[in-house]
């Protein structure tokens, strides 16, 4: 079975051996891969769509992988069993749908969360709850997608590691991306956008 490149750069982020929750898990591409690939580690794989979890399980069948990934339809971290040393992974969705699941719940030391918009807000967000920053790369699959690692821990950031990205920000591809982006937006609103002189220090 082959990932995705997207969903490839979030399996290199899942260190061996940890227990991961992949929440949102869709069609399960990313934990049949894991079950396929990876032994010893528990996978848990839950949807707030019971039709999603209906055809991931159909998939895992496909694999002959369904006895090896704990199937659950249930919203956001609902009655989920979650030790601190499970990985969290949510991907593909948006920024605040990702909070509203995060927020005022026990988290684990790890999540890995790519979110396809508000990424800023995210990592703001991510680390008012106590993470620093450990990775992130920026992908380019078809469009770009943002994936980051977050620790459990203290660390202080400038205003470009949120808004740019602490380590996405030295990747010119990215960045050249991002400003033609910005650039089309300061145009159709014929307004200055700041973001432009932040990302020429970096092209
Ligand atoms: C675009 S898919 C992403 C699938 C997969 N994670 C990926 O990155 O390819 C988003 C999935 O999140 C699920 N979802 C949205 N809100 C959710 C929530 N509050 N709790 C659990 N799943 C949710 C949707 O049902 C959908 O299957």
């Amino acid at each position: 079975m082959k990932l995705s490149k997207r969903l490839k750069e979030v399996e290199t982020l899942i260190e061996k051996d940890r227990n991961v929750i992949d929440v949102g898990c869709d069609h399960a591409l990313l934990d049949i891969y894991l079950a396929l690939n990876r032994q010893n580690i528990k996978i848990t794989a839950t949807d707030i769509s019971s039709n999603a979890i209906e055809g991931a399980k159909k998939n895992a069948k496909y694999y002959k992988v369904e006895d090896k990934i704990n199937f659950i339809v249930t919203n956001g971290l609902n009655n989920l069993k979650i030790n601190s040393n499970d990985i969290l992974v949510i991907t593909g969705m948006g920024g605040y749908t990702m909070l509203d699941i995060l927020k005022n719940n026990n988290l684990p030391n790890t999540l890995i969360l790519s979110a396809h918009k508000d990424i800023e807000l995210i990592r703001r967000e991510i680390v008012k709850l106590g993470y620093y920053i450990k990775k992130e790369k920026a992908v380019f699959d078809k469009k770009w997608y943002v994936i980051i690692l977050f620790e459990k821990g203290l660390e202080n950031y400038e205003e470009d590691d949120y808004i740019l990205g602490l380590y996405t920000k030295n990747n010119k591809e990215y960045m050249n991306y991002l400003y033609e982006k910005n650039k089309k937006i300061a145009l159709k609103t014929n307004k200055k956008n700041d973001i432009l002189k932040k990302i020429e220090k970096y092209l």
